[in-house]
């Protein structure tokens, strides 16, 4: 998407975590890993983990609940919910239903989207979509994931997520305010550098599955390094030219959060100081659909956002999915 029909800004923000912290100090006791590495290398210290009985939609919906609220708004005022989540509750029925019941948003159409680590980001531009045509004029978008139900708790992979949720409303705008452009690409020719083999279709759950750990992740952390800095650069100068704006124009860059490693050679491939790059990923790890959302609420809520700000994000996530996004803040 270019050019927008109805500008559509972002009304509120809202985040949720965990209470459980686990450190590195503990990884290091269960995993073949080094505490120090994953802070030096990663730019992790520690991770929330969801309670046994949290879900997905528990996070989310509170996520939501906090955004409807910061937007000044109520449930029945949001006319679409989406989730973007890798880790929904159930196959069945989505985990944007369950938010809609859990938060009595009965007024919304509700849906998940799948695109993994890019999945706020593509759930944004979906919901933009929807209000720039004039279909509904406030939308729920959640990036909710509890990756540590996927996890291999034996694996040295287990260092880079975290669970959590973040949550924007985004609405109308009369302004010149709000989202100058969107781009997304997707390339199946990746699709298995990170996946989650079992449960699906192709490979059903059975004892002998469940033994061989299919229901778990499986990643190449060199493809996602390599790919990442490679495509992120190249959307973010997209967006840059379909706006005429330079980088020295952008105030701050709300990146989903791989790895401290990838913002910063992103940081330096578009030449962007990296005290402009936000980033909590020593607190919160990766949380997948919940990075980008968590940490705009922080940067919302720190006050760094006034009227004409401008706002870059930027999502790299299996698929491969990615893309970035230019908004003016209102
Ligand atoms: C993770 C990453 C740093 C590994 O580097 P790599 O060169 O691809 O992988 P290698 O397996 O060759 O490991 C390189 C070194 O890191 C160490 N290493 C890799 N993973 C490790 C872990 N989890 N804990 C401790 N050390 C680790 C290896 O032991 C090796 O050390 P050595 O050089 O002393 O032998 C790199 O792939 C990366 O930055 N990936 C992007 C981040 C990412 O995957 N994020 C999550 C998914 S979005």
């Amino acid at each position: 998407m270019r050019q927008l029909i109805r500008r559509v800004k972002i009304s509120g923000t809202g985040s949720y975590v965990p209470e459980k912290v686990c450190t590195n100090e503990y990884l290091e006791s269960i995993v073949p890993t080094s505490a120090a590495w994953i802070q030096s290398t990663l730019g992790i210290r520690e991770r929330r983990i969801a309670a046994e009985n949290e879900t997905t939609s528990d996070l989310a919906a509170k996520a939501g609940l906090s955004a409807i609220a910061n937007a000044g708004l109520r449930p029945p005022d949001i006319d679409l919910i989406i989730v973007a989540t890798a880790t929904p509750d159930r196959k069945a029925p989505s985990t944007a239903c369950i938010v809609q019941d859990k938060i009595q948003a009965y007024n919304a159409v509700a849906f998940d989207l799948a695109a993994v680590c890019s999945g706020f980001l593509f759930a944004m531009s979906t919901a933009a979509q929807f209000i720039a045509s004039g279909v509904y004029n406030n939308v729920l978008v959640v990036g909710a994931d509890i990756f540590s139900r996927i996890t291999d708790w034996t694996s040295r992979d287990a260092v880079f997520f975290g669970d959590g949720a973040g949550a924007a409303v985004l609405s109308h705008s009369s302004g010149d305010e709000g989202f100058l452009a969107f781009r997304l690409y997707s390339d199946g020719r990746g699709k298995f550098n990170f996946t989650v083999p079992g449960g699906g279709s192709e490979i059903p759950l059975t004892e002998e599955n469940i033994r061989e750990g299919l229901q778990f992740f499986t990643m190449n952390g060199r493809e996602v390094y390599n790919t990442g800095t490679k495509v992120l650069s190249q959307a973010i100068t997209q967006v840059l030219s379909d706006t005429n704006l330079r980088i020295a124009d952008i105030d701050y860059m709300i990146p989903h959060q791989p790895s401290i490693a990838i913002l910063k050679k992103t940081a330096e491939m578009i030449g962007l100081p990296f005290e402009k790059v936000m980033t909590n990923m020593d607190r919160y790890a990766n949380t997948s659909g919940g990075t980008i959302p968590i940490l705009l609420d922080e940067v919302n809520r720190s006050g760094k956002l006034s009227p004409g700000t401008l706002v870059l994000f930027a999502a790299v996530g299996s698929g491969w999915t990615w893309g970035a996004s230019i908004i003016k803040w209102s």
